[in-house]
């Protein structure tokens, strides 16, 4: 494996068996969120004492590790996701990479993780992303969606932070996140299981409790929904996210449209899309506020016709409607169980700044590829 150019931070070492245009085409029709990889990904290996050492750029696959490292036992991984877009005049563009980065860094400080230089996830991103330009879709609503992960590598079994890590990026071209494409989701209230507790994990971005919330998941399923709504631990009446995404609420007051999401309180996922909806709502002419909703509160305000629309968002899925809530205490339907004006308009102001196709006025979208 010989490098084609270095830098001291970053070895660009291509894959000899990189897949033929055709294959390629053949991989990417079609290729719904997270299956199928792209030719390379960057792997940079960390040691206590020593840093972070020089990364590499390599064909995608397999990795290498003792069954007694630290993540196999004790779980110590942390991960991103962001999208990088091919933009109206064919450039390549990436969404607030360096909000990723920072989160990144957040999580790994609570799980004992040394924290990734800015610059070296940003190294990582333009190089994959520049290795593997033929991989991003052209269509709206299609990405290459990045997935930094972060594990802890030392082979030993006594617990402790672990004192080697590596750092992977890989790249997936994506379509639509669930395959019902936007149509509203039911949801199922989850009171057996919480997502986060106050001084747990539920602000990070860790392995863990995605593994902890699959069983709530599984039971939404057996309960007919599509996704699970998780309350907070302490009072369970409070929501806080839907799944794997934040959670919006639409209310009209008094000829105005309010936009609501549950504050950030250190058990929620302070999410990138749902911070640059705040924004984007604000810009449309919504109201926006971040408090606590109840669950009694979202069934009186949809019956008394206060609350039109809810909605989650994520990297993944974008926005995805909530059409219909079950519960232990009963059910109801939001806006019919249509998906809303303010959703689908929401939804079409991001979509269009993330492709180019909308001024860029916050300077969200990094060039990659020009
Ligand atoms: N909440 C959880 C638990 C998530 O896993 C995600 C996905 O990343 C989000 C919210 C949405 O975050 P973002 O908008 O940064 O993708
Ligand atoms: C999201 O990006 O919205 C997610 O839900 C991430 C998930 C695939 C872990």
């Amino acid at each position: 494996m010989n490098p084609v150019t270095s830098t001291s931070t970053l070895e660009i070492c291509p894959s000899d068996h990189a897949a033929s245009p055709e294959e390629r085409a053949k991989r990417m029709t079609n290729p719904r969120f997270g299956q199928v990889f792209t030719d390379h990904m960057v792997v940079i290996p960390y040691k206590e004492g020593q840093g972070w050492g020089r990364g590499v750029l390599k064909a995608y696959g397999p990795i290498e590790m003792s069954p007694a490292s630290s993540v196999l036992h004790y779980g110590q991984a942390i991960f991103e996701g962001f999208k990088a877009y091919k933009q109206k005049d064919g450039s390549i563009a990436s969404f607030r990479p360096e909000a990723n980065a920072q989160r990144l860094n957040k999580s790994a400080a609570r799980l004992a993780m040394p924290e990734l230089p800015e610059a070296r996830f940003l190294e990582a991103t333009r190089a994959l992303i520049t290795q593997d330009q033929a991989w991003v879709p052209g269509a709206v609503g299609e990405s290459l969606y990045m997935r930094p992960l972060m594990i802890g590598t030392e082979p030993a079994l006594g617990v402790h932070a672990s004192s080697e890590y590596l750092f992977i990026l890989m790249a997936s071209p994506s379509g639509a996140y669930f395959s019902g494409g936007v149509k509203p989701v039911t949801v199922w209230i989850s009171d057996d299981y919480v997502r986060a507790a106050p001084g747990g994990t539920g602000f990070a971005k860790c392995a863990g409790n995605y593994a902890a919330s699959l069983v709530a998941q599984r039971q939404a399923k057996g309960e007919g929904c599509d996704q699970v709504v998780w309350l907070d631990a302490i009072h369970r009446e409070y929501i806080e996210e839907m799944g794997g995404m934040n959670i919006f609420f639409v209310y009209q007051e008094k000829g105005e449209t309010v936009v609501v999401t549950p504050e950030l309180t250190g058990t929620l996922l302070p999410g990138i899309t749902r911070d640059s909806l705040l924004q984007l709502a604000r810009e449309l002419g919504f109201r926006s506020e971040e408090r606590k909703i109840s669950v009694a509160e979202w069934k009186a305000a949809v019956a008394e016709g206060r609350m039109t629309e809810a909605f989650a968002c994520g990297t993944a899925a974008v926005i995805t409607p909530v059409g219909h809530v079950k519960s232990r205490q009963g059910e109801w339907l939001v806006n019919n169980g249509e998906t809303g004006p303010v959703a689908a308009k929401l939804r079409e102001a991001l979509l269009n700044l993330q492709h180019g196709l909308a001024p860029d006025s916050h300077g969200w979208m990094k060039t990659i590829v020009g």
